[in-house]
């Protein structure tokens, strides 16, 4: 059993990756080739963004949002120590120091009760991320950061697909970012990510970023990266957009039936609320006694894995910066959370065998 099945998908659409890849080949424009172009149209009519660029990866999408909101050494980003490293990283990489907020209980997303109380005058920005798939309450965030003039980037790496009251992940606030590292629920065969802004200024401040800095060719009008996404990428992205509609509902079906298995065993599982969907990047449940169940899961054969072992303030690399300082919820979540093998072509005796080795 796989955690992530990509080998069945790519049997499903091993023509159209093929050919999308062969004519890449054929034209030769790695770098910047119409793929590029032609995703970040198609991934901008989805999710309804004015602009998109298609970014190296995830975590280069998270930088560039910071560069061009003009994040510098000793601002603040707010943001969660329940996620992925890179949320945080990127902030400390240019300087800045994440302020964290501590996470719902229920849904492990950053409890907007308790932003208004961490924004101080050095706060630059806010950054919320999409957990396990499924957009934090934006519409109160949004407002909050309106009312202290502060831009929102949403870490969607892991929500593309997601919608939250009816509008898409990656378009609920000043920029989206995702990632398409291939087990994420739209991913690539290596690196690439992308970017969403309606913001006409910030989505030219960002392509010149993309291409360090330049306004024209070797015209270096600011500091930027190499953060361009490869064509090949793009084209495999394009290529799984063919059935990623089918995908999405999969997972949301697959989701939910777990939830409802899950519903009698003594076992926690991620809530998602009613005016918003998930993608199940990961299907996650909370357990007490962790290290038991994953090993006895694995004795049946059931891959699972832990997102995230520690709040980012116990990691070492960031531990200095929060001498004496807790995020209980964060804390308890990383002691507790486990997640099962989830992906769209997960068929339900499969499910089965899995929901029946967790209750036993
Ligand atoms: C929440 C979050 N942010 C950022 C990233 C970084 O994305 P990438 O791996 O494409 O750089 C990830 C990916 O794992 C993620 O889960």
């Amino acid at each position: 059993m796989d955690f992530i099945d990509l080998k069945t998908q790519y049997a499903a659409l091993r023509e159209p990756i093929n050919a999308r890849i062969q004519k890449v080949l054929d034209h030769g424009q790695y770098i910047m080739g119409p793929e590029v172009k032609e995703l970040e149209d198609r991934l901008s009519a989805y999710t309804g963004a004015k602009h998109c660029l298609a970014v190296a990866s995830g975590t280069e999408a998270l930088l560039i949002a910071l560069m061009a909101l003009g994040v510098k050494p000793g601002d603040e980003v707010i943001t969660t120590p329940f996620t992925f490293a890179a949320t945080a990283e990127m902030i400390v990489l240019i300087g800045g120091k994440p302020v964290f907020v501590d996470v719902e209980e229920d849904t492990a997303n950053i409890d907007v009760s308790r932003l208004e109380a961490a924004i101080t005058p050095r706060t630059k920005a806010i950054m919320p991320v999409s957990l396990y798939g499924q957009p934090a309450d934006m519409d109160e965030l949004n407002a909050i950061a309106a009312r202290h003039k502060l831009p929102v980037i949403e870490d969607a790496a892991q929500s593309f697909g997601a919608e939250y009251k009816g509008r898409k992940s990656c378009n609920l606030s000043t920029i989206g970012c995702t990632s398409f590292f291939p087990s994420k629920p739209l991913g690539c065969y290596g690196d690439g990510g992308a970017i969403f802004t309606s913001d006409d200024a910030l989505a030219k401040a960002m392509r010149e970023i993309r291409v360090h800095g330049q306004s024209g060719r070797y015209q270096h009008t600011r500091i930027g990266v190499g953060g361009r996404m490869d064509a090949i990428q793009c084209a495999v992205v394009l290529a799984k957009l063919e059935r990623f509609d089918w995908e999405v509902r999969q997972r949301i079906t697959i989701g939910s039936h777990y939830d409802a298995l899950l519903a009698t065993a003594p076992v926690k599982t991620i809530a998602v609320r009613p005016d918003r969907t998930s993608v199940y990047a990961q299907y996650t449940i909370k357990v007490a006694e962790r290290a038991k169940m994953e090993l006895k899961l694995k004795d049946r054969g059931i891959p699972t894995a832990v997102h995230y072992p520690l709040s980012l303030h116990q990691q070492p690399a960031y531990a200095a910066g929060y001498v004496g300082q807790t995020y209980p919820v964060s804390e308890r979540l990383a002691r507790e959370v486990l997640s099962l093998p989830m992906h769209a072509d997960l068929d339900e005796a499969t499910q089965q065998r899995i929901v029946s080795a967790v209750k036993a």
